[in-house]
């Protein structure tokens, strides 16, 4: 195999080599502060004399960007140093180009609706029903989404996520052939699965399909974090891509970012698939170890860079497990809504799989415990952007009932808005704020 070329690393080291006078930015002049010398600012330049420049991207950031774009087989691959959140507002303002209307899934990351806001796009909701089980909406399907399209010829961009933040992945190809029989387009927030592509069985979105997608880079791979993709299969000049997230990201963005994009194509190149092979079968060892002793795992979690423990269905509360865990010097991803969630990557080491199974050693299950009633069903009055730009006041969530709100309150994750900006609050929406910890929100006056 031809050695997969760096050339925004090489440049930067190159550069920290030369011994330049930096009268440029950044202030730290490629010197560390004193004490902080393992910290890389030797590498942390702007965009002078051939480093290029991110929102056009026809030298080095350009070379390197072409060189991801081959490795997950899109037409267009751009860097973003702002995560998944610029390239959720960069595909959102791509789609909205081509007009009609946007059908969303709820389970979106906030990035979504403050892009919505900030476009003046309007999503209509498809809400899957609550499953009781689980405590979670259930994963969207080809059916449901078909159905809507049928419902509304004007819906021509569908959003979801997937996976979702404890490693339920939709059926994106399905789902895509529904989409795309209606002429419509679809964006994925595959911020959770960047690796999807180099298992062994690829199943990355923009493989099956999905027209736009974006992955945090930093969340699967060694990547620094911030560091993420925007996707594109569409046939578009990159051009555009490049405007529209330009619209939204910063003029100085980060090189060491950029740089551990660079880096991350060769070792994607070079090593991941058997990484993530080898990954894949020592997490379903760890899954089976732990399933051994009575714990319970999430029934539709397929994504083996996760293991996601239902601690509800086990008979724990979640805050004592994860103190079980943290016993055994294991932090986890999250701890919360009955369940935790464990990431792992080629990067993860033997012994902390061996703490996993270790920490699980004595386990008792208990009886399971029930997941409360928590059916999202959005009545929207006004849109996003009226709401958030209406005159407000906070109030005690015990008085909202019969108020809209002026802001959107999510769970954290896993990100399912309980009600968004512009969206009437009854009695059941009052009970899901309080039993998500929310007890004060902005409403509209
Ligand atoms: C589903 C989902 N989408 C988007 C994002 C935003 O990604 P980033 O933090 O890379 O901006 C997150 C972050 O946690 C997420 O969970």
């Amino acid at each position: 195999m031809k050695p997969c070329e760096t050339p925004i690393f090489d440049f930067l080291q190159a550069y920290a080599e030369s011994g330049i006078s930096r009268l440029h930015m950044p202030g730290h002049k490629g010197r560390p502060i004193p004490g902080g010398e393992a910290f890389p600012f030797a590498l942390d330049i702007t965009e002078i004399r051939g480093a290029d420049v991110l929102r056009e991207a026809e030298g080095i950031i350009g070379r390197s960007e072409e060189i991801a774009a081959e490795l997950f087989g899109t037409r267009a691959t751009c860097y973003s140093a702002g995560g998944s959140t610029l390239s959720i507002l960069g595909m959102l303002r791509t789609a909205k180009r081509f007009g009609g209307k946007l059908l969303a899934v709820r389970n979106c990351h906030i990035a979504f609706l403050n892009g919505c806001t900030l476009l003046d796009w309007q999503p209509e909701w498809l809400c899957p029903p609550y499953d009781r089980e689980t405590g979670l909406a259930s994963v969207v399907t080809a059916e449901e989404i078909g159905t809507r399209m049928d419902r509304d010829p004007e819906i021509r961009t569908v959003y979801l996520t997937s996976p979702d933040y404890y490693g339920a992945e939709a059926d994106i190809r399905a789902i895509a052939a529904e989409v795309h029989r209606r002429g419509g387009l679809l964006l994925v927030d595959n911020a959770h699965g960047a690796h999807l592509k180099f298992l062994p069985e690829d199943r990355h979105p923009m493989t099956l399909g999905a027209d736009l997608c974006c992955d945090s880079a930093h969340k699967a791979l060694p990547v620094l974090t911030g560091g993420g993709y925007l996707h594109s299969r569409l046939d578009l000049p990159k051009s555009i891509l490049k405007d529209d997230m330009a619209l939204f990201g910063s003029t100085s963005p980060s090189y060491l970012i950029l740089a551990s994009l660079d880096l991350c194509n060769r070792w994607l190149a070079e090593q991941a698939r058997e990484a993530f092979a080898a990954m894949e079968s020592r997490t379903r060892r760890t899954e089976a170890v732990l399933q051994r002793k009575g714990v319970q795992l999430h029934p539709w979690k397929t994504d083996p860079a996760k293991i996601t423990i239902d601690c509800r269905k086990s008979g724990w509360e979640e805050e004592e497990m994860a103190k079980l865990l943290r016993r055994n010097r294991i932090e986890p991803e999250f701890c919360g809504g009955g369940k935790i969630v464990l990431m792992f990557s080629p990067f993860s080491d033997e012994e902390d799989f061996a703490r996993l199974e270790d920490a699980f050693a004595s386990f008792v299950p208990r009886e399971p415990l029930p997941y409360p009633e928590a059916e999202v069903s959005p009545r929207t009055v006004m849109t996003l952007r009226e709401a958030q730009f209406a005159p407000f006041e906070e109030i005690s969530v015990s008085e909202a009932a019969g108020r809209i709100a002026a802001e959107s309150r999510i769970t954290c994750p896993p990100a399912v808005p309980v009600v968004a900006a512009g969206e009437w609050i009854g009695e059941n929406e009052k009970k899901l704020l309080q039993n998500s910890g929310n007890f004060s929100l902005k409403v509209v006056k």
